[in-house]
This record gives C-alpha cells, sequence and structure tokens, in this order.
C-alpha cells in the first residue's frame, strides 16, 4: 500500500532534518525533490543543454553527486524551477516515487499542493527568514564554505521572493497542510510534531 508524506516550505526551515527522521522511524523512503532542480542546473551548466533537455536527462545517480548542496547551485536550482517545462518534466519520476510500497517523504516546494495533492499527510515546515538564515549560515561554516550572514540572509529573502513568485507551481501551504513553525522549536520538537501527525494518519488508515 502507497503512503505518502509530503513535506513543504522554504529554504532552511528544516525540512530536510524532518523529512529524514520521519523516513527513518516509520522505514519510510525519501526523497529530496531540491536535488532534482539541484541536478537539472549543473546539467544546464555542463552540457549546454536547454533548461528543459537539462530537466529529462537528469538520471537518478546525478542526485547522489558531491557538490550539490553549494549556493551558487542552489541559486541555479531556484532559476530552472521558474520554467514550466523543466518541472513538467520532473512530474513523472516524483509521483512514482511517492507511490512506491512501503511508504514514502518527499520534501519540496509544491509536493503537498502539485505532485502530491492526494498525500496522506501534508506537512508545511516555516521559520522566519533571520531564523532560516542563521542556520542556513552555521551549516555552511561546517561545511567549511566561507560565506557572510547578511549575504545569506538575502540571499534566503530572494529566493523566497522567487519561490513564492513563480507563476507555475509557487510556494504555499496546501488548503490542508499541517504547518509547523519552527522559529522558536527546536529541531526535536520539530520531528516531533511531524512524527505525531503521520502516527495519527497510519492509525487511521489500520
Ligand atoms: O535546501 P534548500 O531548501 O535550500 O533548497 P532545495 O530544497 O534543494 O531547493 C532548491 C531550489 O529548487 C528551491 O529554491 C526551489 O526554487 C526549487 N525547488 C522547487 O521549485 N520545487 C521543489 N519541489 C523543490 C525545489
Amino acid at each position: 500500500m502507497g503512503f505518502t508524506v509530503a513535506i513543504d516550505g522554504p529554504a532552511a526551515a528544516g525540512k530536510g532534518t524532518i523529512s529524514r527522521a520521519v523516513a527513518q522511524t516509520f522505514g519510510f523512503a525519501h526523497l529530496d525533490t531540491g536535488l532534482l532542480y539541484r541536478a537539472t542546473g549543473r546539467k544546464l551548466l555542463e552540457t549546454g543543454f536547454s533548461p528543459e533537455e537539462s530537466a529529462k536527462a537528469v538520471v537518478p545517480e546525478d542526485l547522489e553527486r558531491d557538490g550539490l548542496r553549494t549556493q551558487a547551485v542552489a541559486e541555479l536550482a531556484s532559476r530552472v524551477a521558474t520554467i514550466p517545462e523543466v518541472r513538467a518534466a520532473l512530474v513523472a519520476f516524483q509521483r512514482d516515487f511517492a507511490r512506491r510500497e512501503g511508504g514514502a517523504v518527499l520534501d519540496g516546494r509544491d509536493i503537498g499542493t502539485v505532485i502530491c495533492p492526494d498525500a496522506e499527510v501534508k506537512l508545511f515546515v516555516t521559520a522566519s527568514a533571520e531564523c532560516r538564515a542563521e542556520r542556513r549560515f552555521r551549516e555552511l561554516k561546517e561545511a567549511g564554505q566561507a560565506a557572510r550572514l547578511e549575504d545569506v540572509l538575502d540571499e534566503v529573502r530572494k529566493r523566497d521572493a522567487r519561490d513564492m513568485g513563480r507563476s507555475d507551481a509557487p510556494l504555499r501551504p496546501a488548503e490542508d497542510a499541517v504547518t509547523i513553525d519552527t522559529t522558536d522549536m527546536s529541531i526535536e520538537e520539530a520531528v516531533a510534531v511531524a512524527e505525531a501527525a503521520v502516527r495519527a494518519k497510519l492509525e487511521e488508515a489500520i
């Protein structure tokens, strides 16, 4: 039986950590859909293909490659993500993943609204831009990447504006999503709220 958990939200709100924890706790597979857009951006740089051709050329192994998590690739990803043909080329892969046996967690921007409108659980994970910039700044420092907090905040705001303002699949909570604002929460608390929402739906499904 398929069971899909859709987790959406802006950059650095805690989606990734929550998704990995939920997947591990319930034994579900996990897809970070941002990697599809990042890999598309990188394919475009490496091949000179059009954005649409680049999206069609992405294979699962591309998601495992190093270097996808840099700020530069994130910026490129959010640009190609505004192109409807790119988004369309990536739909089938995400929907197949979502309905796999044994359950799946997908995190991104449009999972609950466009990719999996029938997901059993929909979460919208958010936090203030300042808080997200600080978290991303710490992550970058820990990964040994040079960055200034002001620049990271600026980048977070620009990406929010692009993700929320685009006409195709803009970032917004699905009507039936549970919103988790992690600004004043520890990651453990946020994970606990997410897991409680999943557990409640799983109990209903039995
Ligand atoms: O990890 P972070 O939240 O910084 O970025 P990401 O989830 O890897 O996504 C990078 C970019 O891809 C986002 O800024 C979005 O523009 C785009 N994206 C999207 O449009 N739809 C998705 N389902 C996932 C990512």
